[in-house]
């Protein structure tokens, strides 16, 4: 009996387990499939920001923006997971942050997280289909397809917006200041203030 019992509890508990995984495994292959879809709609992946060049980015954003008390409206050009967006709610500490993004996956992570502080909002929108002149910085880390793209909407931008844009330029503007981050990829960021 004690050998049955057993038996049928092992049984049950490697179906219960191969179901799990196979679950998860699903959960997983779904959330990769949907967000490469949305990659040939975006033309760019979720890829986020490598820390140490979004710490330059905030660096330089520090060094020609030191008023960080203000009360200012900040957005995230495709907020992808959302690092970024929160990194700028916590760098200032009286603005509002709206990160833009239309993948489903990177969009339900970032509003998840954004629902921890009152001041971040997620926008399930296309950044190239909206008025961007409210804000006062543009957080981007995008492509150069994007950055072309973006330039009618830059330049309508009120005066003294700033746009810091890692690894990828405006053409056509100058910089005020350029960083050049060491790592694995040697990445630039580029600060532009209209
Ligand atoms: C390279 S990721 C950057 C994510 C995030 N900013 C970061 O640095 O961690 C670019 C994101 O922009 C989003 N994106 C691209 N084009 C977009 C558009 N027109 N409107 C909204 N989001 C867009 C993509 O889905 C992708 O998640």
């Amino acid at each position: 009996m004690f050998f049955v019992l057993s038996g049928v509890w092992l049984c049950r508990s490697f179906m219960i387990h191969d179901l799990l995984y196979s679950l998860v495994l699903l959960f997983a292959l779904a959330v990769v499939g949907w967000t490469l879809l949305y990659e040939r709609r975006t033309k760019i992946c979720a890829m986020p920001v490598m820390p140490w060049v979004m710490r330059a980015a905030f660096g330089l954003l520090a060094a020609h923006d030191p008023d960080r008390a203000r009360a200012c409206k900040i957005a995230d050009l495709g907020c992808g997971w959302g690092g970024p967006m929160m990194r700028l709610a916590g760098c200032y500490p009286h603005a509002q942050v709206t990160g833009y993004e239309l993948s489903l996956w990177p969009y339900l992570v970032s509003k998840f997280r954004a629902m921890f502080c009152a001041r971040v909002r997620v926008a399930r929108a296309d950044f190239l289909a909206t008025d961007l002149c409210e804000y006062d910085i543009l957080f981007c880390y995008l492509s150069p397809w994007h950055m072309e793209a973006l330039k009618p909407q830059f330049a309508r931008l009120r005066k003294g917006t700033r746009i810091v844009s890692c690894a990828f330029e405006i053409t056509g503007r100058t910089p005020v200041a350029t960083a050049h981050v060491p790592g694995p990829v040697r990445t630039p960021v580029f600060l532009y203030v209209v």
